[in-house]
């Protein structure tokens, strides 16, 4: 399923995937994604990463418990401070990726229920058969916040390479506690955020949401 893209072909191609199909993903590919991932570049080389990646079973039972937890009325409790509060351009741009979402979906704006539905789904990892937990010790902050990032996104590069969507998910950071006794997670670690992973459902309207980005002088200044 090997795509022969570039990145720069990817990158253009390329949306977060929130509809999957049930079809797993060979091990090997996985253990051969993870393995290239590791190449990537971390402050000082410390590779921060601390993946847990999850399916069958153990992916069912996390998604009954968090959904347990959520639908029960439990707050967040985040390891990591993030939740965003965008302004100004930023808050524009949030907007515009919601509407890009819910229009692909035919939600409309006020339909509060449908948009909590639809942001449910997040702990549903969307159905995708697999799902990784970006962990990190929690004393690295934002040093190691930086490395993550980077980490994530080679991931999901090598696996678009595959054929392989993805969706990263700071929303898979907000109820880390079923998670954590799940996976045994030593409390000296955090969970950053996640993704969920597979083969995407082309049939899925939510898959038909493009999002965007700013001109290129809206981003980069160039000196000389
Ligand atoms: C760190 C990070 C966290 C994200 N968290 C979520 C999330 O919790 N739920 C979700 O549906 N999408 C999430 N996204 C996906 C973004 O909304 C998406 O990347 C952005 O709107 C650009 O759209 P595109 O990926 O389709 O190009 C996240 C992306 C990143 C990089």
């Amino acid at each position: 399923m090997s795509s022969n893209h570039s990145i720069k072909e990817i990158l253009e191609s390329r949306s977060s995937v929130r509809a999957f199909t049930d079809k797993v993903i060979d091990g090997q590919l996985i253990d051969d994604i993870f393995t290239s991932a590791q190449r990537s570049v971390s402050n000082c080389n410390v590779q921060p990463w601390q993946s847990r990646v999850v399916t069958g079973e153990m992916r069912n039972r996390l998604e009954k418990e968090l959904l347990a937890q959520i639908l029960g009325g439990a707050e967040p409790t985040p390891d990591f401070d993030w939740l965003p509060r965008y302004k100004d351009v930023h808050r524009e741009r949030q907007f515009g990726s919601a509407n890009a979402l819910y229009g692909a979906m035919s939600i409309e704006r006020t339909d509060k229920r449908a948009r909590q539905a639809s942001m449910l789904r997040n702990w549903s990892f969307f159905d995708a058969p697999h799902v990784v937990f970006f962990c990190m010790d929690k004393y690295l902050g934002i040093m190691g916040a930086v490395d993550m990032g980077i980490y994530a996104q080679s991931l999901s590069l090598l696996m678009e390479e595959q054929g392989i969507s993805s969706c990263m998910q700071g929303a898979l950071g907000q109820f880390p506690d079923p998670i954590r006794d799940a996976l045994e997670i030593p409390d000296d670690q955090g969970i950053l955020f996640g993704m969920s992973f597979g083969y995407a459902d082309g049939n899925a309207a939510v898959n038909k949401a493009k999002t965007n980005r700013a001109n290129l002088g809206d981003a980069v200044q160039f000196y000389s």
